[in-house]
């Protein structure tokens, strides 16, 4: 009845005090997922925050977060109506934008046409596995020549070119140098991208702060200016493809998105979303490639025995005259292990993209009214002492049963490309392309440490959480092989 209902949608959810004007701002801390996984020690796994004049809900725990998100996909499908989310792909992203009819037609073409780069069939796969060899390699000559004489490097940038080009050859059929200059200098501007639209970030939920000549301002200034510029260079390539597009040849993922955006029917999507679309992509695919690299090599130089087992194993499996391949994945289990404990000890995307609920919703009792603000706490499924013997701990080892097989079940319950209707459409790709890198570089590569250099686990936040400047020295293990074709 009206009245029970009344007296239900008053009942505000369980949260910190908050203060006037800034609401929880002042007390997010370095880290928002930490703080928020402590506040759920006390407000338990639902609660809410106010940040600036934002009600935002928070979810941790993996019932709550499966909750929400699989048996009330619908309604926690949105993404919130934030000034920076208007500015990225030229206001055409399917990433950042709201749950419509047309966001799902869009996310259905962009589905699709990784699927039929990169899994369809296994000419794709294939060619898909050649793209992420020749990058694995060129990282190798680039590293070694890095080392000569001894010399430690960051390897930061060499990473986020790899990836970009990975990513850049499925949408346009053509990879960059890693001394192209202009190519160097865009990657370096979009490196803060996350920075700006991280949940967390300050910029949106308090928007009047743009008033001021305060840094936000120039955050939002800077932020307008990367997502301009990168979208500049995916139009003018765009261009191109349409410029020299022949209906009967799909060259590339480009010409894929012409073809499903511009020529399909009723799909309601104007052809700006083509560019839309590929920037994407590309700004998706590339930070969070590199950023899990620069974490994975990092772990490894912290932990050299971890470094040596993946070695020996390689070894054993694929032996010392060829490559690894994707046919050698399952006989390299602790690799794999390797790759999740990564994944779940950093949590490196520790709060998905915000989303917003689509229609008034009840979790785990509590009401939520439409168009709340939710922020998804991955970090704190992974992070859970319940699931996780010793969570703080890196041990790759919790993923290998009595075996030394995977335990499939564990591996499953890290969350790191979140889960519903707004999970990761890249997530397949994503473990191809970390499995063979990574597996390339250790077939043929050492990697040390600078034993002058304290090595911490610190990092910056943002949407990807990313380890601060390290450095390492590579070594060649035996002879250097070529890529077969
Ligand atoms: C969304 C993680 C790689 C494309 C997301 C989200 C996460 C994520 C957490 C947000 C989900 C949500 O808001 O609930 C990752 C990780 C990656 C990775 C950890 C690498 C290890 C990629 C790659 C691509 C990609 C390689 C594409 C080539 C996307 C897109 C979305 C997305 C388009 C937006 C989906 C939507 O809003 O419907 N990813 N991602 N990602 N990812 Fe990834």
């Amino acid at each position: 009845c009206l009245w029970v209902r009344n007296l239900r949608q008053k009942k505000r959810l369980p949260g910190p005090f908050a203060w006037p004007v800034v609401g929880n701002a002042m007390q997010l801390g370095q880290m928002p997922h930490i703080t928020f996984s402590n506040l759920a020690k006390k407000y338990g796994n639902v609660y809410q925050i106010r940040l600036g004049s934002n009600d935002i809900v928070v979810l941790n725990g993996e019932t709550a977060i499966r909750e929400a998100l699989i048996q009330h996909s619908t309604e926690f499908a949105g993404r919130p109506d934030f000034v920076s989310f208007r500015m990225i792909s030229g206001g055409r992203s399917m990433a950042f934008t709201n749950y419509s009819k047309q966001w799902k037609m869009h996310r259905r073409i962009a589905q699709s046409t990784i699927r039929a780069f990169s899994s369809a069939n296994s000419q794709t796969k294939k060619a898909f596995e050649q793209h992420i060899l020749g990058e694995s390699m060129d990282l190798v000559h680039v590293f070694l020549k890095m080392s000569a004489g001894g010399q430690y490097f960051n390897p930061s940038h060499e990473f986020t070119v790899a990836a970009a080009n990975v990513i850049c050859a499925l949408c346009f059929g053509k990879r960059y140098g890693h001394d192209d200059t202009e190519f160097s200098t865009l990657l370096g501007r979009i490196n803060k991208f996350g920075e700006t639209v991280g949940a967390g970030s300050l910029v949106d939920v308090m928007p009047w702060l743009q008033n001021f000549p305060n840094p936000v301002r120039s955050v939002y200034q800077n932020f307008k200016n990367i997502n301009e510029e990168f979208f500049a260079f995916v139009k003018e390539k765009v261009m191109q493809h349409r410029e020299t597009f022949d209906p009967d040849v799909t060259r590339d993922m480009s010409d894929a998105f012409i073809n499903g955006i511009e020529h399909g029917k009723d799909n309601g999507l104007t052809k700006d979303f083509v560019e839309g679309t590929v920037t994407d992509l590309i700004g998706a695919g590339q930070d969070t490639m590199s950023t899990l690299l620069q974490w994975i090599l990092l772990l490894l130089i912290k932990h050299p025995h971890v470094q040596v087992r993946v070695q020996e194993q390689i070894d054993d499996v694929v032996g010392r005259d060829r490559l690894p391949n994707m046919d050698d994945k399952a006989g390299l289990a602790y690799l794999n292990a390797v790759i999740y404990e990564t994944m779940r000890y950093t949590s490196f995307v520790p709060l998905t993209i915000p989303h917003s609920t689509t229609s008034d919703v009840t979790i785990e009792g509590l009401h939520i009214p439409k168009d709340t603000v939710v922020f998804i706490n991955q970090w704190s499924v992974n992070h859970d002492p319940l699931k996780w013997r010793d969570p703080h701990i890196f041990d790759p080892s919790r993923f290998l049963d009595e075996n030394g097989l995977l335990d499939k079940d564990l591996t499953n319950s890290v969350m790191i490309f979140s889960t519903g209707k707004r999970r990761c459409i890249g997530d397949n790709i994503a473990k191809v392309e970390i499995f063979l890198f990574t597996a390339i570089l250790l077939h043929q590569c050492t990697f040390e440490s600078d034993p002058s250099e304290a090595l911490t686990l610190d990092c910056s936040y943002g949407l990807a959480l990313k380890p601060l400047h390290y450095t390492i020295r590579t070594k060649l293990r035996g002879k250097l092989l070529t890529p077969v074709s």
